[in-house]
């Protein structure tokens, strides 16, 4: 069982849209059983407020024919670097942010950008301040394949 954590800032645009698509993906080529995946966020208000999906995220899933449920946001805490395989952010800020929150280094290397598995690497932009939920779409669409690409090439699937 590999076990993925999808970690965003606010936890509503970028981590959960990459949590339903990279779940899509695994279910389309029958890889289902062999993952658990999950998302967080690095800031707790989403947390606290108990925020669900952003509305620009779910219109991208039903365009896309992603399925999703619900997701209520959660807040990364410490426990969970020990807990997963792979910490997948997407950008820099949400590098330093779980840093900060598990204070200490990546010793186990469990904490990569998603778009570091891609040719280009680079940060997912957030479309809480771009509005552009299809750039970011792409983006998870290329980090998510990438990702599986990677995991195949190094025989862990
Ligand atoms: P996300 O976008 O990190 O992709 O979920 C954000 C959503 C909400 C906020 C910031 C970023 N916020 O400040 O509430």
């Amino acid at each position: 069982m590999i076990k993925v954590l999808f970690v965003c800032l606010g936890n509503i645009c970028r981590s959960p849209m990459a949590h339903f698509v990279f779940k899509d993906l695994i279910e389309q080529e029958g890889l289902s059983d062999s993952f658990e995946i999950e998302s967080a966020g690095t800031e707790k208000f989403n947390a606290l407020c108990k925020a669900g999906i952003h509305e620009g995220t779910k219109e991208i899933f039903k365009r896309m024919n992603v399925p999703y449920k619900e997701h209520i946001a959660r807040h990364f805490q410490a426990e969970d670097y020990e807990y997963y395989d792979y910490i997948l952010v997407m950008d820099n800020e949400n590098m330093k942010d779980v840093l900060s929150i598990i204070n200490k280094e990546d010793n186990k290397h469990k904490i990569k950008r998603l778009l570091d598995y891609t040719e280009n690497g680079g940060n997912v932009k957030d479309p809480w301040y771009t509005g552009n939920f299809d750039e970011t779409y792409w983006d998870v669409y290329e980090g998510t394949r990438a990702f599986l690409t990677h995991l195949k090439l190094r025989g862990k699937i």
